[in-house]
């Protein structure tokens, strides 16, 4: 059977960029910014994007459309090991798990599109009311929501499901995150918000903050989860590689950006005291808490209808954002399962999303609905439920192990010319240009040492 395509440059840019941009750029990003030296986190977050994870950007995407195989299929077949084979099936293994995390948190947000719409967000505005929610049985209502919806899009296959899905969806969140932020700028106070937002500190820069700052640029362009080597497989041979990474690594960005100067401004235009207190001590659960606030506090001013609609956008937004990451992570799994036993999208789907949903019940419950799921393990000082461990070991341990396990397959087995003719198809400038040196060179020495690094400092802060 031939292989699916995007069917242009923009398609694949939209649903690459569909994947990066998601919960992570909209929601812990600014936070963390703000937190973490303002501006000087930014400035150093960019370096970052550009380059630390633009090169691994474009390795991946090339090995796909060079093997036009999952990755699995691409480690298996450029591998010619056991040991790499290995490698590849941790490549589709990470994304299922990592997957079932992000379904988890996908039902959270419809949940919160959900509330806001029938104007109930004031059940979720404390840690009570959160903690009742995502534990209670409407929850479930919203899960067989997403997946119905996931179901849909996928079925459709790359053209007329992942492509046509995102080429809809993409451009609505760009304009609603800008009459968004266009809308809170005008409020009273969102100036303190803005530059809370943004006057450098450079002293907040530790080794900590870098680590973090990394670790979550890599997350946000959908790195090191077999995502960008599956959605290469999909494009024309002729596309320019390079020039639609730089392009979804920048949106990525903007995008980020936006949302620090949507979310900060709102906060301080609402509130500014409590809040920031409250946001200095934030996990993603507090995020959860907190957004529902803001929304209530406007009440004040526009109204019940008026604050219930801005929240329904706002969460919508969200909601888009978080469906296209979503389902590009679940097309990795479902191309794996397609190309290696040969069967049809729709089966792998049933297949794979039965026992995705199942493990996702499963961490619903572990929010301490059942005991012995709420508190599997203890270990680095906590008590860990089955959430935890998903996120623990998939997405702060494997995800920088796989980056680094990527950077040396492709350089050192797959070859440094094989990766330059693969790029170089598409573009021309490619051959001899900076670039070029020098993603052959970050690629084979130093991006996977410091992946190490942040690999061996998770793992020494997690479990000890
Ligand atoms: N880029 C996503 C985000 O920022 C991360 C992600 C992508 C998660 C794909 C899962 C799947 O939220």
């Amino acid at each position: 059977m031939k292989r699916e395509q995007f069917s242009s440059s923009l398609g694949f840019i939209l649903a690459a960029a569909g994947s990066a941009v998601g919960i992570g750029n909209l929601v812990a990003f600014p936070v963390m910014a703000s937190k973490n030296g303002g501006a000087a986190f930014l400035v150093m977050y960019a370096f970052f994007v550009f380059f630390i994870c633009l090169p691994v950007m474009l390795a991946e995407m090339s090995l796909g459309r060079h093997t036009r195989q999952n990755p699995l299929g691409a480690y298996t077949e450029i591998g010619q090991n056991r040991a790499w084979r290995t490698v590849g099936w941790l490549s589709v293994i990470t994304p299922f798990m990592i997957g079932v995390f992000y379904l988890v948190i996908t039902v959270w947000i419809a949940g919160y599109l959900g509330k806001a719409v029938f104007g109930q967000l004031d059940q979720l505005a404390d840690p009570a009311g959160f903690g009742n929610f995502i534990t209670s049985n409407e929850l479930f209502g919203y899960l067989a929501f997403v997946v119905v919806l996931t179901f849909l899009i996928l079925q459709g296959g790359v053209k007329k499901g992942i492509e046509k899905a995102t080429t809809v969806l993409m451009p609505t969140l760009f304009v609603m995150l800008i009459a968004l932020v266009i809308y809170v700028l005008t409020l009273e106070n969102a100036m303190l918000g803005v530059k809370f937002f943004l006057i450098p500190d450079f002293t907040k820069l530790t080794g900590e903050v870098l680590n973090g700052a990394l670790a979550q640029a890599f997350f946000s362009l959908s790195l090191a989860m077999g995502i960008l080597i599956t959605y290469g497989s999909y494009i024309q041979k002729h596309d320019n590689i390079v020039s639609a990474g730089k392009t979804v690594a920048g949106l990525s960005l903007m995008v980020a950006c936006c949302s620090g100067l949507l979310i900060l401004p709102a906060v301080f235009s609402f509130n500014p005291e409590i809040e920031i207190s409250e946001l200095s001590t934030s996990s993603i659960g507090m995020i959860f808490m907190f957004l529902p606030k803001i929304f209530l506090a406007l009440q004040a001013d526009i109204g019940y209808f008026g604050a219930s609609f801005v929240a329904a956008f706002f969460f919508l937004l969200v909601f888009f954002a978080a469906m296209t990451s979503l389902v590009s992570i679940i097309e990795v799994p479902v191309a794996s399962v397609m190309d290696g036993k040969g069967i049809s999208r729709r089966k792998a789907l049933y297949l794979l999303g039965s026992v995705m949903v199942a493990l996702a019940i499963v961490s619903a419950l572990s929010f301490g609905r059942v005991d012995w799921l709420s508190n599997m393990l203890s270990y680095g000082g906590a008590n860990k439920s089955f959430f935890d461990l998903i996120y623990d070991m998939f997405y702060e341990t494997i995800l920088p192990l796989n980056g680094l396990l990527l950077c040396l397959f492709v350089i050192y087995r797959w070859k440094k010319q094989n990766l330059d003719a693969e790029i170089s198809d598409g573009n021309q400038r490619f051959a001899g240009s900076f670039l070029q040196k020098y993603v052959n060179f970050s690629l084979g020495t130093f991006i996977p040492l410091i992946l190490a690094i942040i690999f061996i400092n998770t793992v020494s802060t997690i479990y000890f």
